[in-house]
């Protein structure tokens, strides 16, 4: 063959070959991008590429496959919840990480009532004042999906001990009323069954598979095992009243959906080589089954499982809403993003955004703050402090020695240099909020006011 050819063939082959080759962007968070590009060195039969593009968290993921700049991120339901609420967003679910044990099951798991087989009842009503046994307090399953009466529930983990008061009659049906926490031996998925079973509980509230296991029913892959529980004593409670044997397929009322990849809706054009890709991976790198749904959106994916009301759904009583005032466009964006993320995460109550010109309308009506949460930054994740510093010889002892000592500030109004060290004073009662120009006479004990020009602004 002459070098003409060879140089012809080789052209032709890498022609061919980037006609084949598909590219795919997988977003990850920074922190995963050595395991993503790990995960992708690992051969494959499948000649689709992926590459690892990495962005601060899984939310700035969501907007990077929104704007094309990625093509889909790993996600949890929580995640699509979120994804769900961004404007003008086309994400398509196309995938789910199922488990090795459940390959087939639809959802991660099931939520279901459980109760004493000739328990009067024909509606869900008539839970109230029941003696039920749950997971624990705000765990999904167990009280958040199952709050048709918290009045009288058993053994529910309570996550603060300050708590326990208010909380004392859910701990009534504990192993260890006193202690209410884990473990105990009627709390947690299986403990709830133990509650019902052994404790006097008269409705549980727990998952399928931990029902089947209990019953030592056979679960997806797993055989049927001893147990010296009776399913026959016991029922599945439906939403509609009615109840189904436990050998029978159970009756949920809500479900966990699965993990999942969430692409943009340009994916679905070049999916089954996307779709073929993943699942070679996760066979050569042993992650959970991976199964191929019909690509949907993420709000019709969670409503399959009823999932959105589930994350919706209050702890009880009406919720006060906390509003967080700010002053930029950019800052109502991060405001709301917070927002939607911190509900889909269960963080009550519900935080809102509202927007002022400035910080001085932002505060005008409320001088009685509170602080609610702060900002950290950094791997390291270090506060914002506001620190004093002073000569390693001085002879402060408390903070009335620096009365009428000359200070230095990093700029006029900033936290550190104005903010803190009023808030601090204040509160100290080294200086009086409610003089007119309290800003001026903090500045008097704190500094001389010639040092610090700006402060003659506030002076009227
Ligand atoms: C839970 O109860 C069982 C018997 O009902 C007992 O054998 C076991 O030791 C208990 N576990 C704990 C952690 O107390
Ligand atoms: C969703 O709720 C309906 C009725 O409220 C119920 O019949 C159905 O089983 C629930 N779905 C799941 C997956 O639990």
């Amino acid at each position: 063959m002459t070098l003409k050819l060879i140089i012809f063939y080789l052209l032709a082959l890498t022609a061919l070959n980037v006609e084949c080759k598909t590219a795919y962007k997988i977003c990850v968070p920074a922190q995963y991008m050595k395991q993503c590009e790990d995960m992708l060195e690992v051969p494959t039969k499948s000649k689709a590429l992926l590459e690892c593009i990495p962005a601060r968290d899984r939310m700035e993921c969501l907007s990077f496959v929104q704007q094309r700049q990625a093509d889909f991120v790993p996600v949890d339901p929580e995640d699509m919840y979120v994804a769900s609420k961004i404007p003008n967003q086309d994400f398509v679910v196309f995938q789910e990480y199922r488990t090795d044990e459940e390959p087939d099951a639809e959802f991660r798991y099931e939520a279901v009532i459980v109760v004493h087989k000739d328990l009067n009842i024909n509606s869900l009503d008539q839970l109230k004042g029941l003696k039920s046994c749950h997971t624990g307090v705000n765990r999904n399953v167990g009280y958040k999906t199952a709050q048709y009466h918290p009045r009288r529930m058993n053994c529910g983990r309570i996550p603060h001990s300050s708590r326990k008061s208010q909380y004392s009659q859910l701990c009534a049906l504990c192993e260890h009323p006193d202690k209410c926490d884990y473990p105990d031996n009627f709390s947690g998925y299986e403990g709830a069954l133990r509650c019902l079973a052994h404790n006097g509980g008269e409705v549980a509230f727990t998952k399928v598979i931990f029902v089947r296991k209990f019953f030592g029913l056979p679960v997806g892959t797993s055989p049927a095992t001893q147990s010296t529980e009776n399913p026959d004593e016991f029922a599945y409670l439906c939403v509609d009243g009615s109840k189904v044997p436990i050998r029978d397929k159970p009756c949920s009322w809500a479900a966990r959906p699965w993990q999942g990849l969430i692409g943009h809706n340009d994916v679905l054009a070049k999916l089954t080589p996307l779709r073929e890709k993943i699942k070679q991976l996760a066979v050569a790198e042993k992650i959970h089954h991976v199964a191929d749904n019909i690509a949907i959106k993420p709000a019709d994916y969670l409503s399959k499982a009823n999932y959105t009301e589930v994350i919706e759904r209050g702890h009880g009583p009406p919720e006060p809403i906390v509003r967080l005032c700010v002053t930029s466009n950019v800052a109502v964006a991060k405001c709301r993003a917070m927002s939607v993320f911190a509900f889909s995460r269960d963080i009550r109550p519900k935080l809102d955004c509202v927007q002022e010109p400035t910080e001085d309308d932002c505060l005008k009506s409320q001088y009685n703050l509170h602080p609610v949460f702060h900002e950290v930054y950094g791997d390291t994740k270090i506060p914002n402090y506001a620190v004093a510093v002073v000569k390693k010889d001085a002879s402060f002892n408390k903070l009335d020695d620096l009365r009428g000592r000359r200070s230095c500030h990093n700029s006029f109004a900033t936290f550190s240099g104005l903010q803190a060290p009023l808030y601090l004073l204040i509160n100290k009662q080294l200086i009086k909020s409610d003089q007119t120009s309290f800003l001026v006479l903090a500045f008097r004990v704190l500094t001389k006011p010639k040092t610090i020009p700006e402060v003659r602004m506030s002076q009227n």
